[in-house]
């Protein structure tokens, strides 16, 4: 964590990139990115849940072991997933070990400004390290919908105190997701703990995206606007599949 902090000091910037399996975790760790995250998007992009609500303790522990067999020197990070952390601290605490202990991550991620921050403070306590993530928050799609926060002064004040809070609970550093550029920047200046940003704008000190995404695994997916894709694997594979299938069926293979 201190080589994080010591990163923002420096104006260096921060990658962070999901992977949920051993392979894609070992891609992630030998191509330098800073941190492998086991995002609770685990649900939607490899396990055909419909959003983050679905995902339990045991599908987060899962993956995050396979992960950790391909990180080597990348910092792992976790989700804490939905109601693993809201309903008391005691048991926060005790699902953020869990997460250290049988999962192998360094760090656990959880949601939430304000009304969260005494929890991260409490996790922090127990010697776990904790990034906060507040903006748009997936756990609470079903009160917010899927939408920009902080468009006007009065919830742009509100992200800001979340932002505050988070970091005066102890968090090492805070996810900023889909906020105006602007008001990203203005955080990132605020802080003294890195913002690592998705869907926020170039201001803040990392970006965060979804492997899957980036390099275009579900060829019929919609591609967001934040999003980059820097291949579109998706289409190698389907290429690759029909390939062999028109071989077999040939006899060109085996040869
Ligand atoms: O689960 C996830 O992938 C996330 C990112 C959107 C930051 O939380």
């Amino acid at each position: 964590m201190p080589k994080l902090l010591a990163r923002k000091g420096a104006g260096e910037k921060i990658t962070m990139l999901t992977a949920y399996d051993f392979p894609t975790a070992q891609l992630v760790d030998e191509a330098g990115i800073d941190i492998v995250f086991v995002g609770d998007s685990l649900g939607r992009e490899e396990l055909g849940y419909a959003d983050t609500i679905e995902v339990t303790m045991e599908d987060m522990l899962h993956h995050c072991r396979a992960a950790s067999r391909g990180t080597r020197s990348s910092l792992l990070l976790v989700d804490m997933p939905f109601l693993s952390y809201q309903i008391s601290p005691e048991e926060a605490v005790r699902n953020a070990g869990r997460l250290l202990q049988e999962g192998h991550a360094n760090a656990v991620k959880l949601e939430g400004g304000t009304s969260i921050a005494p929890t991260i403070r409490r996790i922090v306590d127990a010697g776990i390290p904790v990034m906060g993530h507040i903006g748009f928050q997936p756990q609470s799609v079903n009160l917010t919908g899927i939408a920009k926060q902080g468009k006007d002064e009065e919830s742009a004040a509100r992200v800001l105190e979340d932002a505050l809070a988070v970091e005066e609970a102890g968090a090492f550093a805070v996810v900023l997701e889909l906020v105006p550029f602007d008001l990203a920047a203005r955080i990132t200046e605020a802080l003294k703990i890195p913002t690592i940003g998705i869907a926020a704008g170039p201001h803040c000190d990392g970006q965060v995206l979804v492997i899957s995404d980036l390099i275009g695994l579900r060829p019929n997916a919609r591609v967001l606007k934040h999003v980059k894709q820097y291949a579109h694997i998706g289409e190698d594979i389907e290429r690759a599949l029909r390939a062999f299938k028109d071989d077999v069926v040939a006899g060109r293979y085996p040869e």
